[in-house]
């Protein structure tokens, strides 16, 4: 398997272009099984979660087909008909999020059966909002030995919704189920990440009628058939937001262009309160840091606008070499700080109790052989080692290939000394 090896110590200098979100990409290839026409999507990212959801879909009956398109990478989704209903569970389990073509082929055939995703390694992680809305929207739902069954054979009905708590996944599920039920749907504590508004833009483009996505209620009147559409994927926050802590960890000086600054407002005001130079642009941001050192901020995960759970370990390796200790408290997922012991051998100072980790601020981290353990964990580790003495290799590098689009490019281009070191099919463990 590969490995990323990392010599620190040099600052960036230059321009990284972000590419399309990840965690849009998947929900809207996942609209195009609503639809007999083709949907196309541009400024898609390639990654080796859309490979998945590409395999997954040409499994039910979708030709998938990615091309360069004028403005970057694109992918032509065409499903004339749903020739299985039937989602695996080795397609579903290597990617969480496959689980949401549930919800679109009962919408378009009255009924499937979808392998439930299994255990992951940042919490529990459970379906049952998911679950819950196809219910209240006319599903009939039966689990047995790991698979959902569910029928509507005379398709799904409007309903009102009401989240317990606002699930990202949940909410564009019940969307993506709700566009071609007969009558309204109102979804209420409904998740408010801008992803949410990017489905709804693609949807309402083939024909739904959306309303309030991106708040808390969001009110959909059911049509009887969607049709083909282009929609441009949405900038990837996440990266965008990694890239701003790669430049404030290193040092130096590097603009992030086709991108939004207002998806990371919560980070960049945490990154400037910690002295961090940031200047908003209209396609980004250039963030500045001129080897003095940083101070230490608190910071608590929350919903779109808080803070990102998944910029929660970029942002901890940003505080290991802060003046100070920082306190960052993970509210998100019940699971989410396995990148602390590996920051610690690079000589991090941190430790953990309960959703807390105390972060201390050390003069120097030095190099190491770490391990990657899930996708934003290897990325934090990436981030320190580019402020590391020495050489850090990090293991497990598949991880990193689910969501971040040639990250070593990117970083080598502004001067890191960053390499892939292709494996030979031996064990990392
Ligand atoms: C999405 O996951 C993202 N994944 C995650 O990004 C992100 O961390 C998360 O939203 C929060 O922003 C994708 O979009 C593919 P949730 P999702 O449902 O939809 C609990 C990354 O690195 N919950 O908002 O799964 C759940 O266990 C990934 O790119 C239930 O209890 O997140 C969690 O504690 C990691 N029952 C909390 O809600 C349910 O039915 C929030 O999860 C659903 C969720």
């Amino acid at each position: 398997m590969d490995r990323i090896a990392i010599t620190g110590g040099a600052r960036l200098h230059g321009e990284i272009a972000i590419s399309g979100a990840k965690n849009s990409a998947i929900k809207l290839m996942a609209a195009s099984l609503l639809t007999d026409e083709p949907l196309r999507l541009t400024n898609m990212p390639r990654l080796a979660d859309t490979r998945f959801l590409a395999r997954l879909l040409r499994r039910l009956g979708a030709e998938v087909v990615e091309q360069d398109g004028e403005d970057g990478a694109e992918t032509v989704l065409h499903t004339r008909e749903i020739v299985s209903a039937l989602a695996p569970y080795d397609l579903v389990r290597q990617m969480r999020a496959s689980f949401n073509v549930l919800g679109p082929l009962i919408a378009r055939t009255g009924h499937a059966k979808v392998s439930l995703p299994g255990g992951c390694t940042i919490g529990a992680r459970p379906v049952d909002l998911h679950l819950d809305a196809l219910r209240a929207l006319g599903a009939s739902i039966d689990l047995h030995e790991g698979y959902v069954y569910a029928q509507a054979p005379r398709g799904l009905t409007g309903a009102r919704i009401e989240f317990p708590f606002a699930s990202v996944g949940a909410t564009e599920h019940a969307m993506l189920a709700a566009v071609l039920a007969k009558g309204e749907t109102v979804i209420k504590n409904a998740a408010c990440e801008p992803e949410l508004g990017d489905l709804a833009d693609c949807l309402n483009a083939m024909g739904a009628h959306v309303a309030g996505a991106g708040t808390s209620t969001i009110r959909i009147q059911g049509v009887d058939r969607l049709h083909g559409a282009t929609h441009a994927v949405i900038p990837d926050r996440i990266e965008t937001g990694t890239f701003a802590l790669a430049a404030a960890m290193a040092g130096g000086e590097v603009r992030l262009t086709r991108t939004r600054s207002d998806f990371i407002d919560a980070l960049l005001d945490k990154m400037v309160e910690a002295g961090v130079e940031v200047t908003r642009h209209n396609d980004g941001m250039t963030v500045k840091r001129n080897g003095h050192r940083l101070q230490a901020v608190e910071v608590e995960t929350d919903p779109y606008p808080g803070f990102a759970t998944d910029l929660q370990a970029q942002f901890m390796a940003l505080m290991t070499l802060a003046d100070g200790e920082s306190v960052i408290k993970e509210t998100i997922f019940e699971n989410r700080f396995m990148h602390a012991p590996e920051l610690a051998r690079l000589g991090a100072d941190i430790s953990v109790s309960g959703g807390e980790a105390r972060v201390r601020g050390v003069p120097t981290l030095d190099g190491a052989q770490v391990m990657a353990t899930d996708l934003r964990a290897s990325v934090s580790l990436v981030i320190a080692a580019l402020a590391a003495r020495g050489e850090t290799t990090v293991s497990r590098v598949y991880h990193l290939d689910r969501g971040f689009e040639r990250l070593e490019e990117k970083l080598s281009a502004c001067g890191a000394d960053v390499r892939r070191i292709a494996g030979e099919g031996e064990s990392e463990d």
